[in-house]
């Protein structure tokens, strides 16, 4: 086996910004199995009270989740969101048209509160700007936000829930720019209806915070012109601007598979470059954020999914079984996204249960974790502190749609209160280990708590109900401090996760 070398100087005052808790986000839409027979189960042995399935919601605490953006996605498109409150028998069956499938409410926005809590985390709400408006914006608002006293708030008293939700986060629409979007609209006809409805939406709580839609990825005709027009309209009147981003490997590359956070790099690059020019067009003071409000892989079920029968309760749809290159590009992605802490404030990780999502569950049975659950859950547990500048050199290489990809992909994150240091490094090189050298002279002191490593043999290894356990990470990395410097054997094709605490 040939050994290759990188070399990283990670110092203290190099700092990029302070990681916001949000990005470690995640997304639940009226999607497949996500909610119905995912979250929510009510025959299941692990119900509780609600239905909620428990050994479900021990994972998602499990993955430290801040924040659950709902009720989609493309649903959201077409949802009365009046239809899933108050008594459930009077709740209607409707034909839910973004995944031609029905769609019971059983579960509407009170019991996902109510669910969120429990996961310890809180509700990212997005309103219906296909179908929908102004109107139905700031009803929405004050039913969830308004304490007491009015039409909507009262009517969320009558159903039970006597003190608001208090929604920090709102998304103004879904993937406007997408033509498959119920109520899609030009960046000119979009921008005016968000102007409007964020100037109503805070008029009736100015403490919300909102997300305005950018592109549903780089692919699209209309990146960036969209970005720059729907700011030229609303850049005064929001808070943040959404990126959307999924990968596939349908024609079986990895190396370019695994290349392919070039591409989401550049995207965020771009859309922090169009926010600052519409900043500087305006001559405001007011800096715009980034919600990457989906990213994942995406591209395993989409052959199954045209074969599903329309018109069913809670079909199987999205249900990607990931594998142990996934695990790899989703690592790559994190990295990407905490390189980009400046700026990018809030992510989520699309989606959480069944549809396309780090936890998997089986109808009356098991649920476990998919291979891309570990790098999520080692960036939430170990990647909270401030970001800093990593200076890297390592070989590089060239695929089909990529040059000068390097071949580790790192960032470290220090935090101030534990005291912690943690290096997150991807080896992409499908044949030979890498030898890391780490210049950490700023942290004086400090010694290795653990090595933590994803591999697999098998690339196309994944978790299933009968073999969860097949991709787990260890312990065993050989990681070693001495003197400011830090030593350590990246494995081919790995996801690393290097603990440092002053000793
Ligand atoms: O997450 C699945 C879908 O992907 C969402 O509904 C949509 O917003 C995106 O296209």
């Amino acid at each position: 086996m040939a050994a290759r070398n990188a070399r990283m100087v990670v110092d203290k005052d190099f700092r990029i910004g302070k990681v916001d808790d949000r990005i470690y986000g995640s997304f639940i839409e009226h999607l497949g199995r996500a909610i119905y027979r995912g979250i929510y189960e009510p025959d299941h042995p692990e119900a509780d009270e609600q239905g909620f399935r428990k050994d479900v919601l021990e994972l998602v605490r499990r993955l430290r989740v801040p924040i659950v953006r709902y009720p989609g996605g493309n649903f959201v498109s077409g949802y009365n969101w009046e239809d899933g409150v108050g008594p459930r028998e009077k709740r209607p069956r409707r034909l839910e048209l973004a995944w031609k499938s029905i769609e019971t409410n059983e579960i509407g926005l009170n019991e996902f509160v109510d669910w969120a809590r429990k996961a310890n985390s809180q509700v990212m709400l997005a309103v219906n700007l296909g179908t929908r408006g102004v109107d139905e914006a700031r009803n929405l608002v004050e039913y969830c936000n308004h304490p007491a006293g009015t039409y909507w708030s009262d009517l969320r008293r009558s159903h039970g829930y006597e003190q608001p939700h208090n929604i920090k986060v709102w998304c103004l629409g879904n993937e406007m720019d997408g033509p498959w979007q119920i109520g899609h609209k030009t960046a000119q006809e979009y921008g005016r209806l968000a102007a409007e409805t964020a100037r109503v939406m805070k008029m009736v709580d100015p403490t919300i915070e909102l997300v305005v839609c950018g592109s549903s990825g780089t692919g699209m005709r209309t990146f960036p012109e969209w970005e720059a027009t729907v700011l030229e309209h609303t850049y005064e009147l929001v808070d943040y601007i959404s990126l959307h981003t999924y990968y596939g490997n349908p024609e079986n590359d990895t190396a370019n598979f695994l290349a392919k956070t070039m591409d989401m790099d550049r995207f965020i690059r771009t859309v922090v470059a169009t926010c600052d020019y519409v900043k500087a067009k305006k001559h405001s003071k007011k800096t715009i954020y980034l919600s990457h409000d989906e990213w994942n892989v995406w591209f395993h079920s989409h052959e199954g999914d045209r074969k599903v029968k329309p018109w069913q309760v809670a079909p199987p749809l999205l249900e990607d079984i990931y594998t142990m290159e996934d695990a790899l590009t989703v690592g790559a992605m994190i990295i990407t996204l905490l390189k980009h802490a400046d700026r990018v404030k809030i992510a989520c990780l699309a989606q959480l249960v069944n549809v396309i999502a780090p936890i998997m569950t089986e109808k009356g049975g098991k649920a476990w974790a998919q291979t891309i659950c570990y790098p999520f859950m080692h960036a939430s547990l170990y990647g909270r502190g401030f970001v800093l500048q990593p200076v890297v050199n390592c070989p590089v290489y060239d695929t089909k749609d990529f040059t000068d990809v390097p071949v580790v992909e790192s960032v470290a994150v220090a935090n101030e209160e534990t005291g912690a240091l943690t290096i997150f490094a991807v080896n992409r090189d499908l044949a030979d280990v890498v030898l890391l050298e780490c210049d950490v002279r700023s942290f004086e002191g400090y010694r290795v708590v653990e090595h933590i490593v994803l591999e697999h043999e098998d690339i196309k290894a994944t978790n299933t109900a009968t073999n969860p356990f097949n991709v787990v990470p260890h312990s065993n990395g050989n990681a070693r401090a001495d003197g400011g410097r830090i030593t350590a054997t990246l494995p081919r094709l790995s996801w690393n996760v290097i603990r440092l605490q002053k000793a």
